[in-house]
């Protein structure tokens, strides 16, 4: 079977994945074949993230980026870097600075180090991940708290400055809701006009069944586009589980783990969800080709269901069937959906 998503898609965007360390070492034969087959581009689900590359002030560590960068250079892929600034899986000594000279000087190693030494080799980079509240607000971060939205600026500098020629993106998950949309473009605006380079958009796209709709995602699209932006879908999946959050009533910190309320599909996906799945999916992609002038990138966060992170968040152990292949690596009539379109 030569068709596959890299090559039906190729004349409209790179269909990418996210890949882990034992990914790119190829411990799994028909994994990696999978993803030679069906994907060019990659993404560092997490060892690019400061908690792994700078564990501790002043050492790095390239040893799995490494990999990961060869791995793709080798197989002909696009190379994303996820991600350089970021409040989440921050290296803990990093998480503890207080003082705005010292930030800087981390922000400046940080930066420099690691997007000069992938120069020319890592194609675009998440320089920036979820700055924002939901509301469109900055969110509280130790950059915030330090550095003022100046972090902002100085990151896109910074990037640009150690590759000139690397796409440079602010990435984050439900920027295609409007008032997040909003400060999104409220907060590129202004890194724009202090003169910080930025190239990108990423939207996540943790999306669901029934939300965003198509209507929200196409407005953001086109409103993204009209910065002069390239817009990238970066992480998607669609899960089918409910969320602790849905519950009305119910405390988000209660301990769901082996609920079977919050676990509904453990041994296989119902047809009738597999059928909204498959619809789901063949509408996202009709309108991610309707826009291919706009797209640079869709990416998936994960190779197939077995190994999502949604098996595990935002409740441990569950079983979850949010990518376009099964756990024993077959496509799903999802797959099969969005390959029709062509
Ligand atoms: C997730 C990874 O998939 C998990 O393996 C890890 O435990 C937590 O992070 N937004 C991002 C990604 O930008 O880096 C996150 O990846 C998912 C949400």
């Amino acid at each position: 079977n030569a068709i596959s998503l890299k090559d039906s898609y190729k004349k409209d965007f790179y269909i990418g994945t996210a890949l882990d360390t034992n990914q790119i070492a190829g411990k799994n034969s028909k994994e990696d074949f999978l993803i030679k087959k069906e994907f060019n581009a990659i993404t560092a689900e997490n060892i690019m993230k400061s908690m792994y590359m700078h564990p501790v002030k002043g050492k790095y560590d390239f040893t799995f980026s490494d990999k990961f960068v060869a791995y793709g250079e080798k197989h002909k892929m696009f190379i994303h870097g996820h991600t350089l600034i970021w409040h989440s899986q921050l290296a803990p000594w990093i998480a503890e600075i207080k003082d705005s000279t010292e930030m800087k000087a981390l922000m400046k190693d940080h930066i420099t180090t690691i997007v000069s030494k992938y120069k020319g080799r890592i194609n675009s980079w998440d320089v920036v991940n979820e700055a924002l509240n939901e509301d469109g607000t900055l969110r509280k971060s130790v950059f915030l708290n330090t550095l003022g939205e100046q972090y902002l600026i100085d990151a896109f500098k910074l990037a640009a400055a150690a590759d000139p020629k690397a796409d440079l993106y602010y990435n984050d998950y439900n920027n295609e809701e409007p008032a997040k949309r909003e400060g999104n473009i409220n907060m590129i605006k202004k890194i724009k006009a202090a003169g910080g380079k930025i190239d990108g958009v990423g939207i996540q796209a943790h999306w669901r069944l029934d939300s965003p709709s198509i209507e929200v995602i196409e407005e953001s699209i086109l409103a993204y586009a009209a910065l002069g932006l390239k817009v990238a879908f970066t992480e998607l999946d669609i899960t089918v589980l409910p969320n602790p959050w849905d519950l009305k009533g119910a405390d988000v910190n209660q301990n769901f783990e082996g609920s079977a309320q919050m676990n509904p599909y453990p041994e296989q996906l119902p047809e009738s969800v597999q059928v909204k799945l498959t619809e789901r999916y063949a509408s996202i992609f009709k309108l991610f080709l309707k826009h291919k002038d706009k797209i640079s990138r869709v990416t998936f966060w994960g190779v197939h269901d077995g190994q999502s992170w949604l098996n595990n968040w935002p409740i441990k152990g569950r079983t979850n069937y949010p990518l376009l292949f099964d756990k024993d690596l077959k496509p799903k009539k999802a797959y099969q959906s969005v390959l029709k379109l062509k």
